[in-house]
């Protein structure tokens, strides 16, 4: 196992609801090269907070038709998932859809119990959200890859659809203004989200 890389700060600020907060300076730190059972990363978030916000990984979208499955091994996570919105579109007489990325059709904060894993189906944004007081450790097997285009939409957007904070008594989702119409987010566990988007 090797650290590929880590995300401080001064980088995640891009997409912090409060981008000037003080927080934990190494928001979250990536190892490669796992050897354990499918897995080939492990991420771990720090505890803590950015103002109101809980630390969190920076978010992004896939390449189209490649999976990738999350176990959370340690910690109280939340996972948000948002699924992209496209427009139908007739060019040149044929049928077409355009991503539209300031809009999304659904949004989910998943719930993971220590051990549960869920396969993130195509067309969901996603992020995980440290709502614990230690470190949330993470396990993937994503092996294809980022390319600054994964993550353009959302630091564009300043983040994901919603900011993940403490509010009075517990979590409080609150919508970044850059996105238009946004839905409720559904609080679902992960079991719940994978029989609503089973993978075959
Ligand atoms: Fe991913």
């Amino acid at each position: 196992m090797r650290l590929e890389w880590l995300r401080p700060k001064s980088e995640l600020k891009e997409v912090l609801h409060e981008p000037r907060s003080v927080g934990p300076e190494i928001a979250y730190w990536i190892f490669s090269d796992l050897t354990i059972e499918k897995w080939k990363d492990m991420t771990v978030i720090a505890p803590g907070l950015y103002g109101k916000e809980f630390p969190k990984t920076y978010g992004h979208y896939h390449t189209p038709h490649v999976y990738e499955t999350y176990k959370l091994v340690h910690g109280d996570g939340t996972f948000l998932l948002q699924k992209k919105h496209y427009e139908n579109y007739v060019a040149s007489g044929a049928r077409t859809k355009k991503w539209i990325p300031e809009q999304v059709d659904e949004v989910y904060m998943v719930k993971f119990s220590a051990g549960d894993e869920l396969i993130i189906p195509q067309d969901f944004g996603h992020s995980w959200s440290n709502v614990g007081a230690t470190p949330l450790i993470t396990f993937d097997d994503w092996t294809s890859g980022h390319t600054a285009t994964d993550y353009e939409a959302i630091k564009k957007l300043k983040g994901m659809a919603f900011y993940i904070t403490l509010g009075g008594n517990g979590i409080k989702f609150v919508p970044n203004p850059n996105y238009k119409k946004l839905p409720d987010p559904k609080v679902i566990t992960a079991k719940e989200f994978q029989r609503l988007y089973p993978i075959s």
